[in-house]
């Protein structure tokens, strides 16, 4: 086999919570993070002339080093030179689904497939754990990407505790697509204004994160109950993006008074979106919302809790 085609799906945070700071320069994080459908697709194929060569279907996007698929594919280079060596070199064609900068890691789950697909490539035989410590080294979402489902996310987001599966939940996303958030800038913003609450002791950290994995989100996640689910939302960020970010603050309300189960935003930002009963439900929120901002800016979509990350097609 000298190609593969794989899946990978965005993710929505159930709960974000920002515990303190890190010797790293980082934010200890307790997360609770949930793959979506809708996702990117990537096909990684051996070239044979011992070059990374990266090809969006998004002319924004770059395509050198910038881009965290290249980066992937350069960290797997380094450490598995001799398959480099024998396999050649690798085309990467990456079909974007996944809005950028939106507070989905779409970024970080084209990563996470470009590990798992030059994994497989190169027969390589990874295990879960090895392509997740690979993944750690690149950011901090893409050692979830690779497995995706429901997990709680702790450290800088790169530790994971599974969660049981609650999968086939419909939500409405809804985003600017004018509007990106830097995740630097957010949480650089959220030291600046909230940094004297910190827990700044590795105890009251493990405490807290210990409080979350008996929290009655984790309680409704174990139970399958969309309702409390969606009652329990929660992210930090919200309070330094929704203030700098006016039309994100206005769209999360119009997602609210559409009706729906719960509304929130995702990860840094700029993506809001709302848990439903049933795709009927979901896709009468997008259209009640839809009407609501009337503005051709926004995009909205329609999808649904999965249970997996990187999945090959
Ligand atoms: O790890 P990743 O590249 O996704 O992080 C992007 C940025 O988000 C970091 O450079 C840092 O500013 C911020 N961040 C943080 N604490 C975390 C994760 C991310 O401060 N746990």
């Amino acid at each position: 086999m000298h190609s593969y085609t794989l899946r990978a799906p965005a993710k929505i945070n159930l709960f974000l919570e920002i515990l303190g700071s890190r010797s790293d320069g980082f934010h200890e994080l307790v997360m609770i993070l949930q793959s979506i459908a809708l996702a990117d697709e990537l096909t990684v194929r051996a070239n044979g002339i011992e070059q990374i060569r990266l090809t969006c279907s998004d002319v924004k996007l770059p395509s050198d080093a910038s881009n965290l698929a290249y980066r992937a594919a350069q960290l797997m280079v380094q450490n598995f030179p001799k398959a480099y060596a024998r396999f050649g070199g690798v085309d990467i064609t990456l079909t974007k689904k996944i809005p950028m900068a939106a507070g989905l890691a779409g970024g970080s789950a084209d990563a996470a497939a470009v590990l798992v697909g030059l994994d497989l490539l190169w027969q390589l035989g990874l295990t879960r754990p090895e392509l997740q410590s690979l993944a750690a080294q690149l950011g901090s979402d893409i050692p979830f990407c690779v497995g995706g489902g429901t997990a709680i996310a702790t450290g800088r987001g790169e530790k994971l505790a599974p969660l049981p599966d609650v999968e086939g939940l419909w939500l409405v996303l809804a985003k600017h697509r004018s509007i990106e958030v830097s995740t630097p800038w957010a949480y650089q913003t959220y030291r600046q204004q909230f940094g004297a609450n910190y827990l700044n002791d590795r105890p009251a950290q493990q405490a807290r994160s210990q409080e979350i994995h008996a929290s009655p989100l984790v309680q409704a996640i174990n139970h399958r109950n969309a309702d409390q689910i969606a009652q329990a939302l929660h992210n930090d960020l919200e309070k330094v993006v929704l203030p700098h970010q006016a039309p994100v603050a206005e769209l999360r309300q119009a997602l609210k008074n559409a009706g729906g189960l719960g509304t929130m935003m995702s990860g840094s930002g700029p993506t809001v979106f709302t848990l439903c009963r049933d795709q009927a439900e979901a896709e009468q929120v997008k259209a009640i919302a839809a009407e609501t901002v009337s503005n051709s800016d926004v995009d909205f979509w329609v999808t649904q809790t999965v249970n997996h990350g990187i999945q090959v097609m």
